[in-house]
């Protein structure tokens, strides 16, 4: 069968090459997959880990998670950022729960139509959980392609039609063969083609990457947005969030009021998380997390 000309050598080294990560394992059930994969979008493994075995000993199926207050999630979910995660795993739990028996959909749309699940998360649920043929293009993935194919070092900031249209002509034509082929090309740009410092001694496709062809031609496109977190509303809120998470009991405002000085930038984080529903403000005046 004559796949791309990358597959051969990319998924013999994912063959001795790839993490032993739980949620790869065959025995992972297809929510352990979908909890992953929520996470692992904005956090990187190492974190993920711990954070996926308490989630999953906890929780081990979305009737389980659906039959909670969804401050709870938000309080298991603890230090893995961008905390709204939490509220769509939860909100996904329920509506797996009422309107598919508890059972994770297999069918793609479906997938879709669920609460927080978009186009990458489907795609990697139909895939690795059941061996259907989607195009997987997270950012590990959209970078190799971008430096195999087209030959620049970084892909546009945001994916642009192109990068899909490529990534699916890439799709080798087994079902079976494509989902492994969408974990390995992931697990490349994880391990070897990194964004910063790229292995290519150690690439399987180095001599077929456009890229590296072309003597690795330094990046010139618009400037990539750093990731700052000091100073941010992102960090005011992790810290207000953090009271609320260490505490069983609602929070009085002082509490709150303790953990950053600046106090327009304090209320406008605690606003922003009260918009978010992270927050529940009670009517005597104090915060709780969702209930
Ligand atoms: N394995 C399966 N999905 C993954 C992901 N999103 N990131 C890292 N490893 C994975």
């Amino acid at each position: 069968m004559s796949d791309n000309p990358y597959s051969t050598p990319i998924l013999a080294w994912y063959e001795t090459n790839a993490r032993d990560l739980p949620w790869r394992r065959p025995d992972a059930s297809p929510w352990s997959i979908l909890v992953s994969e929520i996470m692992l979008q904005q956090t990187p493994v190492v974190r993920v880990l711990p954070a996926w075995e308490a989630w999953m000993e906890r929780w081990p199926t979305p009737a389980h998670l659906a039959k909670e207050p969804s401050g709870e999630a938000v309080r298991m979910w603890n230090r893995l950022g961008y905390p709204r995660r939490a509220l769509r795993l939860h909100a996904c739990a329920v509506a797996i729960t009422e309107e598919y028996d508890g059972e994770v959909p297999d069918d793609h749309t479906t997938l879709l139509s669920l609460p927080g699940i978009g186009a990458y998360t489907a795609a990697a649920v139909a895939s690795f959980a059941y061996g259907q043929r989607h195009a997987i293009l997270d950012t590990n993935v959209r970078r190799v392609l971008a430096r195999a194919e087209t030959g620049i070092e970084y892909p546009p900031k945001t994916q642009t039609k192109v990068e899909t249209a490529l990534a699916e002509s890439l799709l080798p034509a087994l079902p079976s063969v494509a989902a492994r082929w969408g974990v390995a090309v992931m697990e490349l740009g994880a391990l070897v083609c990194t964004a910063r410092a790229p292995r290519c001694a150690d690439c399987p496709i180095a001599g077929q990457c456009a890229w590296r062809l072309a003597g690795r031609p330094a990046y010139d496109g618009p400037p990539r947005r750093g990731q700052t977190y000091a100073g941010t509303d992102r960090q005011v809120r992790g810290k207000l969030l953090a009271v609320l998470r260490d505490s069983m009991e609602p929070v009085a405002k002082p509490a709150l009021d303790a953990v950053w000085d600046d106090h327009v930038q304090r209320e406008r984080a605690l606003d922003a998380l009260i918009d978010d529903g992270l927050v529940d403000p009670l009517d005597d005046g104090r915060f709780a997390l969702p209930g």
